[in-house]
């Protein structure tokens, strides 16, 4: 069958509102997609985007159940648990906001760097994006694609090679652009600026690049000064404001992005949007999201690119622990082989409190437990949670959502061990791909 005809089986389904359309749109070739896309008004297109987002969900829905049956099975503890499916289902609504507005998005290494599951995700970004020189090399030689890097500031040490491993280096001053521009350029990079949108709707200060005295980007009544001197080598601008957030803050950001900067986006190639979009959570306004790209494509005539991380692994993964021991005092407090500091540091930092399984919030079910880490760390509390029934001593609980931000930024503090990697593989088998032990901890050490 060919592409138009293919493109014309979908379009059938779709108006049935069969959830099929769905899996023969993901499963179709580039030009079929595009067929099925240029065929659709603004009506059709919205109903394939609820159609997608409805069997995204549905998958998502019942992985929960063989989370919890994978965790019963003999599968060593602590141990992050990669759904590779899943994160393939993330990857598919990423690959349709490209083929909606034939952006450019790379996977953010910082979030996420579990190699094992690149090939996977490979076949639908376009490359990755580092913060440095090892997550330039790693996404250069694990992912194979593009690699666009942002530093708050180079190493001289390390310029060299970031510019060897990277395909644009984005600079965070006009000091380091006058630094190592001329290097990035003879290595063939293409040249970013940072900027600091003037926007932000990020509450925690700490995960805020617009608070106030924040180091990254540089700030309008700055860059006004000098970007004439250096318009002829700079490609692109760069801004990343947000954080697990939806498109309607990006309307905002955009809105005061192109009230500051929009002047000096004419020749240039590309603009990178950054970060924090939310992108694949059920309630993400994608439809809101694909108009502002286009929009802002059609206005400026350059390519946009966007470097999520959350989004590509959002709730594909989960950090399976047993429950050691059972101490009382005026509560019982559950001592978990997890540690909130060493193995889920947002917990901690951000602070918030991550879901298990079958619990329910503080006095919601009828056994109530403080779940702790066993480090010596007095503070290294995962929340209060509750159970239908009492928690035991080997009892297994699956934390959701752990993939992201927590195995690139975990510690062995306390010389306690990391928990294993393992993937489930399409068709549902198991690999552990990585366990840790003594060299690890003592390689990290002097
Ligand atoms: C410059 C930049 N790009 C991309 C990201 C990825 O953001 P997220 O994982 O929230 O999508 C971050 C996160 O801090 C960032 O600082």
């Amino acid at each position: 069958m060919d592409a138009q005809k293919k493109a014309a089986a979908i379009i059938r389904l779709l108006s049935q509102d069969s959830a099929k359309a769905a899996d023969r749109y993901h499963a179709s070739s580039d030009e079929t997609r595009q067929q099925v896309l240029g065929s659709l008004d603004q009506r059709g297109l919205t109903a394939l985007t609820r159609l997608l987002k409805e069997a995204k969900k549905k998958k998502f829905d019942s992985a929960q159940n063989r989370f919890l049956r994978l965790a019963k099975d003999t599968i060593e503890t602590p141990v992050y648990l990669l759904d590779e499916t899943l994160i393939e289902e993330n990857m598919k609504i990423l690959r349709y906001v490209k083929d909606r507005t034939d952006c450019k998005i790379f996977h953010a290494l910082k979030s996420y760097a579990s190699f094992a599951t690149f090939p996977v995700m490979a076949g639908y970004l376009d490359g990755t994006c580092a913060s440095g020189l090892h997550e330039a090399m790693l996404g250069r030689k694990e992912f194979k694609k593009e690699v666009h890097t942002f530093s708050a500031a180079y190493r001289p040490a390390e310029i060299k090679s970031i510019v060897k491993y990277s395909d644009s280096v984005i600079f965070n001053s006009f000091y380091q652009l006058r630094q190592y521009g001329e290097l990035a350029i003879k290595g063939g990079c293409e040249i970013g600026l940072r900027v600091n949108p003037g926007y932000a709707e990020v509450e925690t200060d700490m995960y805020n690049p617009c608070a106030p005295y924040s180091r990254l980007g540089i700030v309008h009544s700055l860059f006004k000064k000098e970007f004439s001197e250096h318009q002829g080598v700079v490609d692109g601008l760069h801004f990343h404001a947000m954080c697990q957030q939806n498109s309607d803050v990006l309307e905002k950001i955009l809105a005061s992005f192109e009230k500051l900067y929009g002047k000096y986006i004419q020749g240039l190639k590309w603009v990178n949007f950054g970060g924090g979009h939310h992108i694949t959570r059920d309630d993400y306004n994608l439809e809101l999201l694909i108009k502002l790209i286009n929009d802002f494509k059609k206005r400026y005539g350059v390519q946009v690119f966007l470097e999520p991380g959350e989004a590509s692994i959002l709730y594909a993964g989960v950090l399976i622990s047993s429950v050691l021991d059972i101490v009382e005092n005026r509560a019982e407090v559950a001592i978990m082989d997890t540690s909130a500091e060493a193995h889920m540091p947002d917990v901690l930092l951000m602070p918030y409190r991550p879901e298990i399984l079958n619990s329910g919030k503080k006095n919601e079910k009828r056994y109530c437990y403080r779940l702790a880490g066993p480090s010596c760390l007095a503070g290294d509390v995962i929340g209060d949670y509750s159970f239908d029934r009492p928690l035991r001593r080997g009892d297994r609980l699956v934390f959701t959502d752990m993939a992201l931000y927590s195995i690139v930024k975990n510690t062995t503090f306390n010389g306690i061990n990391l928990p294993d990697i393992a993937v489930i593989r399409d068709g549902g088998k198991i690999e552990v791909v990585k366990i840790f032990g003594y060299r690890d901890y003592r390689n990290r050490q002097s």
